[in-house]
C-alpha cells in the first residue's frame, strides 16, 4: 500500500514476463508497450496515444504471445506473470507489411508540413508502397474553418482524432464517415468544424500522427514543421499557463504555429483554441513593445522601465498622500498566474494600504 494525502491505496504487484529471451519485469497490467519500452525494446505504434483508452486498431504493434494463437497489439494487452512476449521472429516481416500496405494508399504524405510518423516509419523499416491502389483516391474535404484543414488522402484512419475529441475533449465533433476506398474522418453529420460542437481546440490535429488533419495557415512560411525552431513557453491568455512551443521560422523568426509536448505539466499538451490559434498578436504593429509615459505635452511617449515604473510609483504615492489609500483600486487579471496576483494584492494591501483588489475577469 501507498499513502496518497490521507488515503491508502494498493501498489501494483509485480510480476515477471519473459520478453525476447530476456527475464523482464512490470507492474502487473502495465502496458506491453510501456513495459517493453522500459527495457529498451521499441514497439512501433500508430493508432495508441498515451492520453487515451487502448484501443488496438492499426496492428503496428503486434508481437507474438506464448499460447497466443494469432499476434497480439502491445498497446492493448496488459503484462500478465509468467507472459513470454517476443518481438523479433515474424514482427518485424509483419510490420513491413502492414507498413506497405497503409502506404499504398497513403497519397498525399505531406499536405500541411506536420511530422507524418507513418513515413517515418517506413524509412525505419525500409518499407516502400509496392503499388498504389486503384481505389486509393477519396473525395477531398475542404471545411470553411480558418485554422484546421483535412485531406483523406493522408488519412490511415486510425481513430485518433476521433477518440481524442470523445475521450479528451468530451464532445462528438468528428466521426468516420464510409466504409472502404470510401471512409473519412469528417465533422459530425457532414457539417462544417464550425457548425459542431468542436471548439477548434486543435487536440485532434495534435493528435493526427500523419498530419491528415493540419494547420490551415503557416503565416509566411512553407517550412516543415520539424525545420522550425521550437522555443519554450507559457501561453498567456490565462492563469491555466500551458505549456506551449513557439514554433519559430529560422528565416523570419516570426512565430508560424504554436505545438505542445504530451509531457509538458499543467496542460499534458491540450491547448485550447487560443493557446494554439491566436498568436498573431505577437508580431502585430499595434502591439505595445516598450513602457510608455506621458509626457508635458499630454502625448505619450517611449521611456525605460526604470523610469516608467518612478512615474508609476510617485503618481500612487502622491493619490495615497493627498486623499487617503481608499481612494486607490487595483484591477488585477485571471491571466497572470496565481503567484502574480498574490503578489498584486500583498502590493495593494500592504504597500499602497488598500483592500480594493479586484480581478477584470471576476465579474
Ligand atoms: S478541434 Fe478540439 S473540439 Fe474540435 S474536433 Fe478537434 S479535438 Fe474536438
Ligand atoms: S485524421 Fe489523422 S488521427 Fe484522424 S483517423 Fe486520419 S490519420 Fe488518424
Ligand atoms: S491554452 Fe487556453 S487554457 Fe491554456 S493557458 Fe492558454 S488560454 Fe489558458
Ligand atoms: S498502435 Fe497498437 S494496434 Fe495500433
Amino acid at each position: 500500500m501507498i499513502r496518497v494525502g490521507d488515503t491508502m491505496i494498493p501498489m501494483a504487484r509485480t510480476v515477471a514476463f519473459t520478453l525476447d529471451g530476456q527475464p523482464a519485469s512490470a507492474p502487473e497490467g502495465e502496458l506491453l508497450v510501456h513495459a517493453a519500452a522500459r527495457h529498451g525494446v521499441f514497439i512501433p505504434t500508430l493508432c495508441h496515444d498515451d492520453k487515451l483508452e487502448p484501443y488496438g486498431g492499426c496492428r503496428m504493434c503486434v508481437v507474438g504471445v506464448e499460447g497466443s494463437p494469432r499476434p497480439l497489439p502491445a498497446c492493448a494487452t496488459r503484462v500478465a506473470e509468467g507472459m513470454v512476449v517476443s518481438t523479433d521472429s515474424s514482427v518485424p516481416q509483419y510490420q513491413r507489411t502492414l507498413t506497405e500496405m497503409l502506404l499504398a494508399e497513403h497519397l498525399n504524405p505531406d499536405p500541411g508540413g506536420r511530422p507524418n510518423e507513418l513515413v517515418d516509419l517506413a524509412e525505419e523499416l525500409a518499407a516502400e508502397a509496392p503499388f498504389i491502389l486503384p481505389d486509393a483516391k477519396r473525395e477531398p474535404y475542404d471545411d470553411r474553418n480558418r485554422f484546421m484543414g483535412y485531406d483523406p488522402d493522408a488519412c490511415i484512419l486510425c481513430n485518433r482524432c476521433v477518440r481524442y475529441t470523445q475521450e479528451v475533449m468530451q464532445c462528438s465533433a468528428l466521426s468516420l464517415e464510409g466504409r472502404g476506398p470510401h471512409a473519412r474522418i469528417v465533422p459530425t453529420h457532414g457539417y462544417s468544424w464550425l457548425d459542431t460542437e468542436c471548439e477548434l481546440c486543435g487536440g485532434c490535429l495534435s493528435a493526427c500522427p500523419t498530419g491528415a488533419i493540419y494547420e490551415k495557415f503557416e503565416e509566411g512560411t512553407e517550412r516543415p514543421e520539424r525545420t522550425l525552431e521550437k522555443v519554450k513557453s507559457t501561453c498567456t491568455f490565462c492563469g491555466v499557463g500551458c505549456q506551449i512551443d513557439l514554433n519559430v521560422d529560422p528565416e523570419t523568426q516570426r512565430i508560424v504555429k504554436v505545438t505542445s509536448e504530451p509531457h509538458y505539466v499543467s496542460n499534458e499538451g491540450n491547448l485550447c483554441v487560443k493557446g494554439r490559434f491566436a498568436f498573431n498578436f505577437v508580431h502585430h504593429p499595434d502591439r505595445l513593445t516598450e513602457p510608455l509615459v506621458r509626457g508635458e505635452d499630454g502625448e505619450l511617449h517611449p521611456t525605460t522601465w526604470e523610469h516608467a515604473f518612478r512615474v508609476a510609483a510617485e503618481g500612487l504615492l502622491r493619490v495615497k498622500e493627498e486623499h487617503g489609500p481608499q481612494a486607490i483600486g487595483v484591477l488585477s487579471s485571471a491571466r497572470l498566474t496565481m503567484e502574480e496576483n498574490f503578489l498584486i494584492q500583498k502590493l495593494a494591501r500592504t504597500a499602497l494600504g488598500t483592500n480594493s483588489v479586484h480581478s477584470c475577469e471576476a465579474t
